[in-house]
């Protein structure tokens, strides 16, 4: 009893974290991005970004630890009026955590969310290239030893899995979620998923990511999160992406869009770890000098540090 009660609290605040409490944010014109204060405008790392070659860097990262993620066990979805979001990894007997890809510390999982539109050639936050996919998952992790509000005022108090979808085959990796959507159709609504597999939400190889510092992409923007994107999609079906598109908003219409618009990245450079695969080129001809830079440029700042 007492710990479904801190369970329950504990969803009801993350959901006022990311979503202020009360205020009637959205993604209309009159309650949309234009409109969100504080951080949201006058921040100068946020999210999302378009990532564009220009702006990338191989770096020599460590992979990132998906620790805990095979495990089956049970989370409490809801529609909390901008996205439907499932959380409650942090009651688990092993909480689910990341380590490595360049973080500092353990992070662990609190809950993962999506971000959509209505259509297929929009829906992620991010970009690659200028392009978006239909719809990116966000898995949001907090950083050991840190309280939410600790974690937001800080650079690196949070860390965060981005997962494109891309309409395909495999209904697979949605399944667990896309099973109780119909009950989620309106804002407040909530719902138990016996069984979840964290490990279902990311695809099979999870080696290439890009890496940048950036922000919440929900008011207030807070300048606290780690970014870690995975190059590789999940497939979503179609049948699977019109039944996300039916979700509703505190106004309760279907979301035209839940993405908010790229940012310039204002002096900051992206980091691309590339797969194994990637790296035999990487190590051919045309990729060798760069290689050899970014090799030399890490000896020499371990000598000068
Ligand atoms: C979802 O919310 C609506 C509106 O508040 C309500 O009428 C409906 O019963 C809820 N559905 C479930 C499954 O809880
Ligand atoms: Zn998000």
């Amino acid at each position: 009893m007492h710990s479904s009660l801190t369970f329950t609290l504990s969803l009801i605040l993350s959901v006022h974290v990311y979503g202020v409490a009360g205020a009637a944010w959205g993604y209309n014109y009159k309650n949309g991005p234009q409109t969100w204060t504080g951080a949201c405008q006058t921040g100068l790392r946020q999210t999302p970004i378009d990532i564009r070659t220009m702006d990338t860097d191989y770096s020599l990262m460590d992979r990132v630890n998906f620790i805990g993620y095979d495990q089956l066990n049970e989370v409490t979805a809801v529609n909390n009026g901008h996205t439907v979001s499932a959380a409650g990894f942090t009651e688990w007997k092993n909480k689910p955590y990341i380590s490595g890809g360049a973080l500092e510390g353990k992070y662990y999982l609190q809950q993962f969310h999506l971000h959509w539109g209505q259509k297929d050639h929009v829906g992620s936050e991010h970009k690659i290239g200028g392009l978006s996919y239909p719809a990116e998952l966000h898995l949001v992790h907090l950083k050991e030893g840190l309280t939410l509000a600790e974690a937001l005022t800080r650079g690196d108090g949070l860390a965060v899995v981005g997962v494109f979808l891309n309409i395909g085959e495999s209904g697979e990796p949605l399944a667990a979620l896309t099973k109780n959507l119909e009950e989620l159709t309106y804002s407040g609504n909530m719902t138990q998923i016996d069984k979840f597999r964290p490990r279902s939400v990311l695809p099979t190889v999870t080696d290439a990511f890009y890496r940048y510092e950036g922000s919440l992409t929900t008011p207030g923007c807070n300048e606290a999160v780690q970014w870690i994107l995975l190059a590789e999609p999940i497939s979503v079906t179609r049948d699977q992406m019109e039944q996300l598109r039916k979700i509703r908003n505190t106004e309760g219409e279907e979301h035209e869009f839940n993405f908010r618009p790229t940012f310039p990245l204002n002096g900051r450079r992206v980091r691309f770890r590339p797969a194994q695969y990637d790296r035999l080129r990487f190590c051919s001809s045309s990729y060798f000098p760069s290689l050899f830079i970014t090799v030399f440029s890490i000896i020499l700042s371990k000598i000068l540090n």
